[in-house]
């Protein structure tokens, strides 16, 4: 059977790793994939969100299953297209996809669905939003409606810098039409946690829960990021708490996505607030979660594939329980002096063959080969994971290699998981 991966970060290196496992898998084609996928896949130069060249691609090469990494192409529409042209693949089509793509959508679906999330109002004019600001208790989160990378988010803790904000998005149009719609949320206070699910539209299965950090800088602070790391599970969700989830978040998600008339097959992530007052949502994301993918599927002990094919096929009733190594996994990022602004790449790579760990894994998220040389070739350059027993060892396991690796202007967090670990010895 022949797979095809879009995309091109340290998400989808773990996607080819895990697939590559399968033994009915002959063959991974990855568009376009990075230096490190490149030793597992055959890398091909489609852009993910070239919906046409991508299909005519899977119809020509006889691809028995697509799987959508980024969210852009989902949001785009590339599985209405491919499901057009008879071909599998995984992800959520475009109406689907509309559970990140906009999240004023996804407001008001929470809202519809009575399903726990910040209160919130929408504002199509800057004018409109300022006003409402000037009555608000600070500090407040104002989000632009469309896709904007991690870059449409502010969290504010007064008039001026709320103004700020919101002029940059709806007068200056900092990011285009992401910022025709704006939303202003009450801020929630707690533990954020990441539960990424498979779905068929029916059934939903939660994989292990995780934990990202999101701000650059070590103790929380600076700009939010991609993510600078993360690990697996959390014990911020424990049985009972996923029960919780699961009765007032996952299944009035699902049964409110079959009213509005959209069969969702593919990941939803859920990302929470552990508040107070229980869980409640942040964002839905219409894919795999990034770094979360890479300190989950490590831990994963099913086939992916057969999984993958279950929610394609509509059959995920039929999977059971999944199967999961009892131990803990830890990922660094290491990361381009400069991110999540501008940075310099074309920086040459070192150290990674000193690294000979069978409970390693350096997965790619930003890197380029040049003759035999690995250069930098993005913000997020590597994600280095490791297993263990316990997250102290798994995060102990993860930086011994992260300090063996070198490139001109690396940075990562040094206190990835210490937060949960601080919480847990109290
Ligand atoms: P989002 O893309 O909506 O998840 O927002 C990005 C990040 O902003 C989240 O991961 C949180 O760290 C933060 N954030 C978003 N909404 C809220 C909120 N209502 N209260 C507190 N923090 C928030
Ligand atoms: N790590 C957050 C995300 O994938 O959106």
């Amino acid at each position: 059977m022949k797979v095809l991966v879009i995309g091109s970060g340290g998400r989808e290196h773990a996607l080819v790793w895990k697939l590559s496992k399968s033994k009915k898998i002959d063959k991974i084609f990855c568009a376009p994939g990075n230096a490190g996928i490149a030793q597992l896949a055959k890398c091909i130069s489609l852009k993910p969100t070239d919906t046409r060249g991508l299909a005519d691609f899977a119809l020509r090469n006889k691809i028995a299953l697509t799987v959508v990494g980024p969210e852009d192409p989902l949001a785009g529409g590339l599985v209405d297209e491919f499901q057009k042209r008879r071909l599998k693949v995984f992800g959520p089509d475009r109406k689907g996809a509309r559970i990140e793509a906009s999240k004023v959508f996804a407001k008001q679906f929470m809202r519809k669905y009575h399903i726990p999330t910040a209160a919130f109002r929408v504002f199509s004019t800057a004018a409109e939003a300022i006003g409402f600001c000037r009555s608000v208790e600070f500090p407040v989160v104002i989000k632009a409606d469309g896709l904007a990378a991690g870059k449409g988010v502010f969290v504010v803790d007064n008039l001026k810098a709320a103004t700020h904000a919101l002029e940059r998005l709806m007068l200056e149009r900092s990011l285009g039409k992401a910022g025709d719609q704006v939303i202003v949320e009450s801020c929630l206070k707690g533990q954020e946690v990441s539960l990424m699910c498979l779905t068929d539209g029916k059934t939903v299965v939660p994989l292990l829960s995780s934990q990202d950090h999101k701000q650059a800088f070590d103790g929380d602070r600076g700009p939010n990021t991609g993510g600078m790391g993360a690990y697996s599970p959390t014990t911020l969700i424990d049985k009972e708490m996923l029960e919780q989830i699961t009765d007032f978040i996952l299944t009035p998600t699902i049964k409110g996505l079959q009213q509005e008339g959209i069969t969702y097959r593919g990941v939803l992530y859920i990302g929470l607030m552990i508040t107070e007052t229980g869980p409640k949502v942040l964002e839905f994301n219409c894919r795999f979660g990034d770094p979360e993918t890479q300190v989950v599927l490590p831990l994963l002990k099913n086939d992916l594939l057969d999984l993958l094919l279950a929610v394609t096929g509509g059959k995920l009733a039929s999977v059971g329980r999944l199967d999961w190594r009892p131990e803990s996994a830890a990922c660094v990022v290491m990361a381009s002096k400069g991110y999540p602004g501008s940075y310099h790449a074309g920086k040459r790579i070192t150290g990674l063959q000193e690294i000979d760990d069978s409970q390693t894994f350096v997965f790619h998220a930003a890197t380029t080969l040049k003759g035999n040389l690995l250069l930098t070739a993005g913000g997020r350059v590597l994600n280095v994971v490791a297993v263990d027993r316990t997250l102290s060892q798994a995060l102990a396991r993860a930086y011994r290699s992260v300090h063996k690796i070198r490139f001109d202007g690396a940075f990562f967090r040094r206190d990835i998981g210490a937060r949960v670990l601080k919480t847990a010895r109290r």
